[in-house]
């Protein structure tokens, strides 16, 4: 089904952690989130143990119950652009939204972070789950879940056709005859949609690795079909290794229904190990952070999935509250599963806010026992690798230093780097431009 030969593997920089109370424990730098040394050190550990990309997660909007990392963290592509100037091979991606940028800004950032670290720039797109996002940028309404794939669609297409402006070798740069480009090489892109208007050409040539790795995330309905006709990656979120493969399946079908191979799209999905030397320390370090996270916090983690609801006004111990379609415009895909979950096991909120705010994850136990899982669901075709995120920022140094040669001992993770682009590592084809016409066609144009 397009399984690669190889496990591929991103990691997540989160500063003080993605959990709401994780910058509380002892190791976490207080101000890991905007501490350059600490993206450095993280980014520079990752690109130690082979990693095929660091990956900077995003938001647009935040209040007094968001998470400390949300409070005061780095613009993805800023701090992914210091990061090129640190690291030589590993892959470097963020997230923007379609929702709230433009798309000829957006395709000139990207190709110039690719241009900057030499052909590792990823762009991770997204539609911006928060309504709140849209008092940040001029807008009265935050656009529905269904408009937003559409509009993700058209964008994710003009930002394409931009970074085709330019031919491969446009610039002749010829300082004898005064010639700096070939203009026959230049194409404008006159796109005219329901959405963007876009003449071009972009300001910036394409790169060693032709274009930016383009990643989705979002797991509904629209956002499988939009990651199966045209993203590179989809960095996903699924719980058990059956629910992996049946995505894994789902989304590399659609993909051959659009016409592409299996080979074209890598499922990345997120885990969170937790790594012990022996079982009992893992589970000692699991409890801990479990213990840091109060219920008044863990109700509000909660709630900013569920459009910042109050689930303080419900019983804790009452069967989780009925919330009819909320949630439903904005993490869609993650609501779903909470609604359903919680339902089919009878949970009650407390448990539900809990098991949300500190997830108890397949990924807990020795070195061994997580490369075992790690392989187990490689194997069963329920992922082509993994985005990795680590609550402790040792447990990054724990994970390359005690289970990736474990992976490498038994040949499903590489011993170095087959290339020096982010495309080339994730075993990806090189995206031909789309406006380089034949030879043979060029002449009988010009013949004419
Ligand atoms: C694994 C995963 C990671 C995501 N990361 C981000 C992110 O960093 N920033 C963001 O604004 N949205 C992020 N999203 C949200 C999606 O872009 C999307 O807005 C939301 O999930 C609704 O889409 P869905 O129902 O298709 O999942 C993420 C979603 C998933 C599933």
């Amino acid at each position: 089904m397009g399984k690669r030969k190889q496990l591929k593997l991103g990691a997540i920089i989160h500063g003080v952690g993605g959990n709401i109370s994780g910058w509380r424990h002892p190791d976490v730098p207080v101000d890991a989130s905007v501490s350059f040394d600490f993206y450095k050190r993280q980014a520079q550990t990752a690109e130690r143990g082979k990693f095929d990309l660091a990956f900077i997660a995003d938001g647009l909007y935040i209040n007094e119950k968001s998470i400390p990392h949300f409070l005061n963290r780095f613009e993805p592509l800023t701090i992914l652009s210091a990061l090129a100037a640190v690291t030589s091979r590993i892959g470097l991606v963020g997230t923007l939204s379609t929702s709230y940028s433009e798309p000829f800004n957006v395709a000139r950032q990207f190709a110039s972070l690719d241009h900057i670290s030499g052909g590792r720039g990823g762009w991770n797109l997204v539609t911006s789950p928060l309504e709140g996002s849209a008092s940040n940028f001029s807008r009265k309404n935050h656009p529905s879940h269904g408009e937003r794939y559409e509009i993700a669609e058209e964008y994710l297409d003009v930002v394409r056709g931009l970074w085709d402006s330019w031919e491969d070798d446009a610039f002749v740069r010829d300082k004898e005859s005064g010639v700096f480009f070939d203009p026959e090489k230049l194409h404008r892109l006159n796109h005219e949609g329901k959405h963007f208007s876009v003449a071009g050409p972009l300001n910036i040539a394409r790169s060693k690795q032709g274009q930016p790795v383009v990643f989705q995330a979002g797991s509904s309905e629209a956002g499988k079909q939009l990651a199966a006709k045209a993203a590179d990656a989809v960095f996903t979120g699924q719980e058990t290794i059956e629910e992996a493969k049946a995505f894994y399946r789902d989304v590399k079908e659609r993909a051959a229904k659009e016409g592409r191979s299996g080979d074209d799209i890598v499922i990345l999905p997120g885990i969170a190990p937790i790594i012990g030397k022996t079982e009992e320390e893992a589970e000692r370090k699991y409890q801990e952070l479990a213990s840091l996270v109060s219920i008044e916090n863990a109700l509000n983690f909660l709630g900013r999935f569920f459009e910042h609801h109050d689930f303080g006004q419900y019983d804790l111990d009452a069967p989780f509250p009925e919330l009819g379609d909320l949630g439903k415009n904005s993490f869609r895909s993650g609501t779903d599963k909470i609604k359903s979950r919680a339902k089919e096991l009878g949970l009650t909120l407390r448990q539900v806010a809990l098991e949300t705010a500190t997830p108890r994850s397949a990924f807990i136990g020795t070195p061994e026992q997580i490369a075992d899982t790690i392989q187990q669901w490689y194997d069963a075709e329920a992922s082509d690798g993994f985005i990795v995120h680590t609550h402790i920022p040792n447990d990054l140094n724990d994970f390359v230093d005690y289970v990736i040669p474990i992976l490498q001992e038994r040949g499903i993770y590489r011993t170095e780097y087959e290339s020096d682009t982010l495309r080339g590592n994730l075993g990806l084809p090189f995206p031909l431009n789309r406006n380089a016409a034949k030879p043979l066609q060029r002449e009988t144009e010009s013949a004419i």
